[in-house]
């Protein structure tokens, strides 16, 4: 199974790839629903949604500002690395994450749609400004310089995704002869859509994930283990 995934992925001009938050779990960040994931331990209505974050600003805020640091101070996987070698052998590729965390950015990849925002960016709820914003924050909940309360600068439940995202993600999942789908449960739409269209489409379909999810049996490759393994042995 494996050495013919690694034979689509050699045969393939263009390839897309679809990551989510096991790609960074060897890094050390939490998943969401694995495990110790994040939705496991705490109420994602309180923490994702804006009338959970109007309730409550420094709550919320105080648990992204947790994350950040925790985020700071993990590094890029061999994963990660693998994406970055990947691109640079390939003259289409786009990476579509679901990660806020930027270690894609960090690791060296270029072409990347973020579908969930990124949490190094904030957003000024009164004037709109948005700007990036790393390291620790000086005061929580942070304010605007025009006095207005900032926000995280990820997408939450109910919310639209940034302006074009799923736009340049449908086109890439499209045009694509492989599309590797690394560390999600498939489970948040619209980003899960672009499984079944990439099989529409008519691309190799390979997965990598420890668990199965609900496409791992329309998939040309499920490939059962961590990315940070897999995704080297790819190449
Ligand atoms: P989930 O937590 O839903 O799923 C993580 C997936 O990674 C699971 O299927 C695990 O089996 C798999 N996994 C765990 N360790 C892995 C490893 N080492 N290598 C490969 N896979 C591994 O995370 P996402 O699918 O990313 O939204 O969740 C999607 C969205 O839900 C997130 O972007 C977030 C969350 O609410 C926002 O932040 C907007």
């Amino acid at each position: 199974m494996l050495q013919a995934a690694r034979n689509a992925v050699h045969d393939a001009r263009r390839i897309a790839v679809l990551t989510g938050a096991g790609v960074s779990a060897e890094s050390g960040i939490p998943t969401f629903r694995s495990n110790g994931g994040f939705w496991r331990n705490n109420r994602f209505e309180d923490l994702a949604t804006p009338q959970g974050f109007a309730r409550d600003p420094l709550f919320a805020w105080q648990w992204y500002e947790e994350r950040r640091r925790g985020i700071a101070a993990a590094q890029p996987s061999a994963g990660h690395a693998a994406l970055v070698e990947l691109e640079k052998r390939l003259a289409e590729f786009t990476l579509i994450t679901q990660n806020v965390d930027g270690l894609h950015d960090r690791a060296g990849s270029k072409n990347i749609v973020k579908l969930h925002g990124d949490i190094w960016t904030v957003r000024c709820l009164a004037c709109g400004v948005e700007r990036t914003e790393h390291g620790e924050l000086t005061e929580l909940p942070p304010r605007c310089a025009c006095g207005g309360l900032l926000r995280p600068g990820v997408v939450w439940f109910g919310e639209q995704l940034p302006e074009g995202a799923i736009e340049r993600a449908i086109t890439a999942v499209q045009t694509s002869d492989a599309f590797i789908v690394a560390g999600t449960s498939a489970q948040v739409y619209p980003a899960a859509s672009l499984i079944p269209l990439a099989l529409e489409s008519g691309a190799q379909v390979i997965e990598i994930n420890p668990e199965t999810t609900d496409f791992s049996g329309e998939v040309a490759f499920s490939l059962r283990g961590n990315s940070a393994v897999i995704l080297p042995q790819l190449l």
